[in-house]
């Protein structure tokens, strides 16, 4: 049977106070909006249908990408109803079919939620998710005879006994795709906001005698909506504290799950360690035993087994990667950046960025240094303060270290350049030129004395 999914998107967000539609807010690092095209994806839609107003350009741009997505504008907006009325002519002719209506502002619907209110509709029945508030304030009530549901009032709308129902209309329903057409052509906007309200369907199928069912729900996190910053913040911690628990559930030790913060996707092996306000973004996976200290925060990474990421570390894959082999040990204050590509056992030490380079296993570059568009051989001392000079101005060049190279301190490596394996770089050295394998080097200075000197003295 037929699916839609119309994704009510043309709202301004007035209380966000924001330039930004309020739809692409993010919530853990994805826009509010794309939760919703990713919590139903899995339902397969022959369509999906995103209603856009406010900010339109922004909100297409964003999700235009999303595989089978479609946009309506409603200018202006003048309520769900009429909302809904813009996607008539886009819904489908299919005799028996169904359409799932979400607000882009809600983001954490689960997928089987929403698949839960597509099988209750089976292309008959009008669907409602609905939940107790103990404030319904502001919320469309449901109003019951006995068991069976009779309509949806708007709260400004509502007696004062009508306001005293606590069961909520959450924003969300399945609906048979046919009937729904033809109950949205027939709203009107006689009501207390001047405003179509899809609500009012809910009396049309009651009198038509479509059945009409409500499904409750005691997730009220799955239902909440973001109309406000503190909203949103209070959404991010639940969503924060859902992915902990996950993690946790699996084995993973979160020093603090209230201080965890997950945007894109973790994968752990067993015995995974993780301290205090860490941020993982992007995709990330810690092999079997991999501990990372407090305050680091990693994106697209993959870090093997038994490696230790010490306090204040910040790597970030970007589109390349990172990857940081068997046992090393990163940091603390390490800074590895796309293209890194560290072997088992290689030791980063403090205040060391690595960008674009290989370093083979238990090579180590302890101390204040960079290395950028190198290839490090087996057991490389690089020493502290040591920098590859890899861009001229207009191009960059690699530096080729080969195996068991002892880099001393503050040395400048001029690319390109190779130096031999065995060979030693003197300590204040600028190297320019091929190094020769197990041969020392030294560019600098020659120390001079001169005896009998006498310092400044400083005038009267
Ligand atoms: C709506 C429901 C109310 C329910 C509440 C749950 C109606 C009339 N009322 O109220 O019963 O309890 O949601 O949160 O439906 N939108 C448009 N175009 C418009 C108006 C709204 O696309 O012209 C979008 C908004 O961007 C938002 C969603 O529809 O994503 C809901 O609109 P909102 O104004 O928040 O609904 P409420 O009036 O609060
Ligand atoms: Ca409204």
């Amino acid at each position: 049977m037929a699916l839609n999914i119309v994704i009510m998107a043309a709202g301004k967000g007035t209380r966000m106070k924001s330039t930004l539609p309020k739809v692409l807010h993010k919530l853990a690092g994805r826009a509010l909006l794309q939760h919703v095209l990713d919590n139903t994806a899995p339902l397969a839609a022959e369509r999906r249908i995103i209603i856009t107003g406010h900010g339109a350009e922004q909100v297409e741009a964003v999700v235009a990408g999303s595989p089978g997505v479609a946009f309506v504008r409603q200018m202006p907006q003048l309520g769900t109803g009429h909302a809904i009325q813009q996607t008539v002519p886009v819904l489908g002719d299919e005799v028996a079919g169904s359409t799932l209506i979400l607000s882009g502002d809600t983001p954490l619907t689960a997928t089987s939620t929403a698949r839960q209110l597509v099988e209750a509709c089976g292309g008959e029945k009008l669907v409602l998710l609905t939940i107790e508030y103990s404030d319904p304030t502001g919320y469309g009530r449901i109003i019951r005879e006995g068991e069976s549901l009779k309509a949806i009032v708007e709260h400004k709308d509502a007696s004062p006994e009508q306001r005293l129902i606590r069961e909520c209309y959450t924003g969300i329903m399945a609906a048979p795709t046919a009937a729904l057409k033809r109950w949205v052509s027939r709203l009107n906007n006689n009501n207390a906001q001047g405003e179509f309200y899809l609500t009012d369907i809910v009396a049309m199928a009651v009198a038509e005698g479509v059945p009409v069912v409500g499904v409750k729900t005691d997730h009220e996190t799955e239902v909440l909506g973001v109309n406000s910053p503190v909203q949103l913040a209070d959404l991010e911690r639940r969503f924060q504290r859902q992915q902990a628990v996950t993690l946790m559930d699996a084995g993973v030790r979160l020093a603090d799950p209230s201080r965890f913060d997950l945007r894109g996707s973790l994968t752990c092996g067993q015995d995974v360690e993780i301290d205090i306000n860490c941020v993982f973004e992007g995709q990330v996976t810690l092999g079997d035993g991999v501990r990372v200290g407090a305050n680091c925060v990693i994106r697209n990474a993959h870090i093997k087994a038994g490696a230790r990421i010490h306090e204040f570390t910040h790597i970030d894959g970007e589109a390349l990667g990172v990857t940081v082999g068997e046992g090393a040990l990163i940091g603390p204050f390490a800074r590895l950046r796309p293209g890194a590509e560290l072997g088992p056992e290689v030791h980063i030490g403090n205040f060391v960025e690595v960008k674009n380079s290989t370093m083979a296993r238990g090579a180590k570059a302890n101390h204040l240094a960079y290395l950028g568009d190198a290839t490090v051989g087996e057991r490389v001392n690089y020493g502290a303060g040591a920098i590859t000079a890899n861009y001229d101005g207009a191009n960059k060049h690699r530096t080729e270290i080969g195996a068991d190279v002892h880099v001393g301190s503050n040395c400048v490596l001029i690319a390109p350049l190779t130096i031999g394996a065995g060979a030693t770089i003197g300590g204040g050295s600028t190297i320019t030129k091929t190094v020769a394998a197990g041969e020392l080097s030294v560019a600098r200075g020659k120390q001079i004395a001169i005896s009998g000197w006498a310092r400044p003295t400083k005038k009267r």
